[in-house]
């Protein structure tokens, strides 16, 4: 029997790229089956969520896409950012010893600081996934200290280390956890609701700087779609795209 598995079946490194995410996208469009991964030492247009910018300083982070194809109908793409996270949080405890933590709707956490990141880019023919781009954007050789603005609520690898990694060694790792997730995905395990289990925030007060204005509440759940469940005063709302915070320390009303 085979070991090969389909993540890292085709790996392509580049120099110089405008955006993984679009490459893959490109691929993807011209028919490539899934497995692919493109990554490079460089995006000129790298992207995060709300149309963010994504930084990595050349030649010192993790920056790559994976194309998917998953039999997943619309409503269950909501897996497949918790299949990264969770993959990336394993390779960071596994490898080199960290305790990530994980946070709605995309972050890996390091001492409560984001050290990555993942953008799910997807197309759909009818209900169905046609396929998905997996972004990951890994902080890996330089500090946040060059980046003031960040450095409150981003870390990197090397920042809670004190020393540099091998970025090809953890990418392999990296790549590897993730097709064993994967694969566990389409084995029918659940890793929706392990990856919420595991979130920092959930069953705390928090505030939520949303798109349209923040919101304050208590984060009761993720819905299966990816939604964060938050409960005000007499409503609940579902939120799907924000910035969590903790907003204060106290134990909920039922
Ligand atoms: C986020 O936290 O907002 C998501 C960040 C995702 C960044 C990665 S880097 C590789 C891939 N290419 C991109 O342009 N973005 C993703």
């Amino acid at each position: 029997m085979s070991t090969r598995g389909i993540i890292g079946r085709r790996i392509i490194h580049y120099d110089r790229v405008t955006s993984t995410n679009d490459l893959v996208r490109e691929w993807a469009e011209n028919g490539e089956p899934e497995g692919l991964v493109i990554a490079a030492e460089e995006q000129t247009a790298g992207r995060g969520r709300l149309g963010r910018q994504w930084i990595g300083p050349r030649g010192t982070s993790l920056q790559f896409s994976v194309l998917l194809r998953p039999p997943l109908a619309a409503a269950q793409t909501a897996r497949l950012t918790p299949l990264a996270a969770l993959a990336l949080a394993a390779t960071l405890r596994e490898e080199l010893g960290l305790r990530p933590g994980l946070k709605w709707p995309n972050d890996v956490l390091l001492n409560e600081k984001k050290c990555a990141g993942i953008l799910v880019e997807t197309s759909f023919e009818a209900d169905r996934l046609s396929y998905a781009v997996l972004g990951v954007g890994l902080n890996v050789n330089y500090s946040m200290r060059e980046f003031a603005d960040l450095a409150p609520f981003a870390t990197t690898l090397l920042d809670e280390l004190g020393r540099e990694v091998n970025r090809d060694a953890l990418e392999r790792a990296i790549i590897k956890s993730l097709d064993a997730h994967y694969a566990r995905l389409l084995a029918g395990d659940d890793v929706f609701s392990e990856w919420r289990s595991q979130l920092t925030t959930l069953g705390r007060y928090v505030r939520v700087v949303t798109p349209n204005g923040i919101e304050e509440g208590l984060a009761e759940d993720i819905a299966p779609d990816g939604a964060l469940v938050l409960r005000q005063e007499g409503r609940t709302l579902r939120l799907y795209a924000g910035d969590v915070t903790l907003a204060r320390e106290s134990t909920p009303r039922s």
